[in-house]
């Protein structure tokens, strides 16, 4: 199946409304065939979706798991939809470390997300000693498993997964393509255990150290469908060059 190449920028705590202007003048001109999202921080999206060509999708970092109400500092999903997003990232290594998120409240995320009409692109990552411990596949399947449990699999006609190696993020560590395509193929047979056709359509994308000089190599193994972008997407030329090496 030709899946479409997908290209997302996250910008974590990053940027400011000049990378914004810059990163909106460089997408301007682009007409490649990878379809691309930024994601930058929740004050910005409204302004991102504005600047932005019409194209190139917004996503948000985090959601709340919950409905809007007494929640100081949460951001729901109807919130970000309204603000133009299309997407949200969710259960990034960082919030799943510093936050404590939980499978159990991802899943609620993920669930929120939909419901509201964004397309989630959930994270899923070992850290270097689970590798280390050879439960890599164990780890990442169990975390994919964990929300398809939780929201069912016919969720996931709509969304994207992406394997974040947590010892590959912004430590200049890339995971090898090989070893990247073997974690990818377990995620997809995973999928396809529960759903063969949507585990053929999802999008799979791969982040971690991804840069302009390495992409084209993780982008061509046969289930990487694209990445998530962290440092690398915080320069315009770079982030280009990324979405070119997508396509
Ligand atoms: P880096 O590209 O900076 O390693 O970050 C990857 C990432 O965490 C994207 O979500």
């Amino acid at each position: 199946m030709n899946r479409t190449p997908l290209v997302a920028g996250n910008w974590k705590m990053n940027g400011r409304k000049d990378l914004l202007a810059e990163m909106a003048d460089a997408l301007a001109g682009y007409a490649g065939a990878a379809e691309v999202v930024i994601c930058p921080p929740f004050p910005y999206l409204a302004a991102a979706r504005s600047a932005m060509p019409e194209t190139i999708g917004v996503g948000g970092q985090n959601v709340s798991e919950r409905e809007d109400g007494a929640f100081t500092g949460e951001v729901s999903a109807p919130m970000l939809a309204e603000m133009g997003c299309g997407y949200v990232i969710i259960g990034h290594s960082e919030r799943r470390a510093l936050y404590g998120e939980t499978d159990a409240a991802i899943a609620g995320k993920f669930a929120r997300a939909q419901a509201a009409g964004l397309t989630p692109i959930l994270c899923v990552g070992e850290t270097l000693q689970e590798r280390e411990a050879d439960s890599t596949v164990e780890v990442v399947c169990g975390q994919l498993q964990a929300v398809i449990d939780g929201v069912g699999i016919a969720a996931f006609a709509r969304a994207v997964v992406a394997y974040e190696p947590v010892w590959a993020i912004g430590t200049g560590k890339t995971a090898s393509p090989e070893q990247a395509q073997v974690v990818h193929a377990c995620l997809r047979q995973s999928l396809a255990e529960n759903d063969p056709d949507i585990a053929q359509s999802l999008q799979l994308l791969y982040g971690g150290s991804v840069k302009a000089d390495n992409a084209a190599l993780l982008f061509a193994q046969s289930d990487i469908d694209g990445g998530l972008i962290g440092g690398a997407s915080l320069t315009a030329d770079s982030f280009i060059a990324i979405c070119q090496a997508a396509e």
